[in-house]
C-alpha cells in the first residue's frame, strides 16, 4: 500500500501520489469519445489505482471535458469504487470561442461561472459531489466576494466538499483568504527537477544576474498556512528520464545521474524524480500524468524511495549545471 497523509483543515486520507488525468480523454477536440479512448483511460486509471493511488486529478477543460466524461466508466466498471477515490477538478479556464465565436480566451472566476461549471464536471463525471474543487488559473478580474459566495453554495449543497487553488501566489491567495468561508486546502503549482524555481527561488534570491530576484515565497507561504502543495508536470513530460538527443548538457548529465541512482537503488528513474519532490518538507503531492501503464507503475514506486540530502543536492547541483552558490 502507498504511504497517506490527512490534507489539512479537511477529513480526506490522500496517497503521497496523485495520478493526473488531463490527458486520459483522447483529443483536445469535439470528437467523441471511442471504445480505444475508453479502453486506454481505464488502463491508466486502474493501473493507477490498483498501485495504491487514491487521488484523481481533473479539470473541465481537460480534452474539452472529455476526461471527466470518459472517468464516468470507472464506476460503470467497477461499481462503488466512488467513495474509495478522492476526485478533485478545476475550473475557472474558457477556451476561445465559448460562448460566441468572438469570445477571447480568458479566465473567470464570477460566481455564475464557477456554479455553472460545477453543475457540469459532476453531470460528466456522473458523480453527486467533488471531494476538492481548484480554481485553475489566477483571474485578474477575481472579485473575491463572488467566490465567497459560489463556495458557500457549493459547500451548502453538498457538491462540493472542500476547495483549493492552482498557479496562485502569496498574495492571490491572502486575497481570496480574507473573503473565502472555506479554508483553501490545496494550491497546484508546477514543479519539477527542471522546473524547480519556487523550490532554488529562495536560495537564489538577491544573487547577482539573477532574474528571480524577488522570491515568491510561496512553498514557505503553503506551510506556515498547512495548505497541501501539489506539483503539476512532476516530470516535466519525461525531458530528463526520455531526454532528446538535442537535450542540454545538464539535462543529459542529470539523465545519467538519475538511471544511475535508480540502479543503486533498484527502483525506475521516474521514482527518482518523484522522490526529489517527495524530499522536500513542504509535503509536495506529485501530480504523475503519464498515461502509459509501465510508466504509471515506474512513476509508483516514488512511494518506497528515499533520498538523502546529498542524493538531493546532487540532482538540483547537476540540473542547475553549478554548485550551490
Ligand atoms: N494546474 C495546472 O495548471 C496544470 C497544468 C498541467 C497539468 N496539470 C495536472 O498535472 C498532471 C500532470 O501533468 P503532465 O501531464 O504535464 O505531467 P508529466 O507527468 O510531467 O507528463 C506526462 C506527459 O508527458 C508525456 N511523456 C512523454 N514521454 C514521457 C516519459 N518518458 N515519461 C513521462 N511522461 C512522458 C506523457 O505521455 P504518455 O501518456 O504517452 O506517457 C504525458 O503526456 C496533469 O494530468 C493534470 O492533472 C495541472
Amino acid at each position: 500500500m502507498m504511504k497517506t497523509y490527512q490534507i489539512d483543515k479537511t477529513d480526506l486520507t490522500v496517497t503521497r501520489l496523485g495520478y493526473g488525468c488531463m490527458n486520459i480523454g483522447g483529443s483536445w477536440d469535439s470528437a467523441p469519445l471511442t471504445d480505444e479512448n475508453k479502453e486506454k483511460a481505464l488502463r491508466a486509471v486502474f493501473t493507477a489505482y490498483d498501485a495504491g493511488v487514491n487521488l484523481f486529478d481533473h479539470a473541465d477543460i481537460y480534452c474539452k471535458g472529455k476526461a471527466e466524461e470518459v472517468f464516468a466508466e470507472v464506476w460503470k466498471a467497477r461499481p462503488g469504487l466512488r467513495d474509495k477515490m478522492v476526485i478533485q477538478s478545476k475550473c475557472g479556464i474558457r477556451f476561445k470561442g465559448d460562448p460566441d465565436a468572438h469570445s477571447p480566451s480568458r479566465y473567470d472566476f464570477s460566481a455564475e461561472h464557477i456554479l455553472r461549471s460545477v453543475e457540469d464536471i459532476l453531470k460528466r463525471l456522473q458523480t453527486d459531489y467533488l471531494d476538492v474543487l481548484l480554481l485553475h488559473r489566477p483571474d485578474p478580474l477575481v472579485e473575491p466576494e463572488e467566490v465567497a459566495q459560489a463556495f458557500d453554495t457549493l459547500k451548502q449543497d453538498g457538491k462540493v466538499r472542500y476547495f483549493g487553488l492552482s498557479n496562485h501566489t502569496v498574495m492571490q491567495t491572502e486575497l481570496l483568504r480574507q473573503f473565502v468561508n472555506q479554508p483553501l486546502v490545496v494550491n497546484q503549482l508546477e514543479v519539477s527537477l527542471i522546473h524547480n524555481h519556487l523550490i532554488t527561488e529562495g536560495v537564489l534570491a538577491n544573487q547577482t544576474g539573477n532574474a528571480n530576484a524577488l522570491a515568491t515565497g510561496i512553498l514557505d507561504y503553503c506551510r506556515l498556512n498547512r495548505i497541501t502543495v501539489q506539483a503539476w508536470s512532476s516530470l516535466a513530460g519525461g525531458k530528463i528520464t526520455n531526454p532528446k538527443p538535442d537535450a542540454s548538457q545538464e539535462i543529459q548529465a542529470t539523465a545519467r545521474l538519475v538511471q544511475e541512482m535508480a540502479e543503486d537503488k533498484q527502483t525506475s528513474p521516474e521514482a527518482i524524480l518523484l522522490a526529489w519532490l517527495l524530499r522536500h518538507p513542504a509535503q509536495i503531492q506529485p501530480i504523475m500524468g503519464t498515461t502509459n501503464p509501465q510508466r504509471i507503475q515506474a512513476c509508483c514506486a516514488a512511494d518506497s524511495v528515499e533520498l538523502t540530502r546529498e542524493e538531493w543536492y546532487s540532482l538540483l547541483v547537476s540540473i542547475r549545471g553549478a554548485d550551490m552558490p
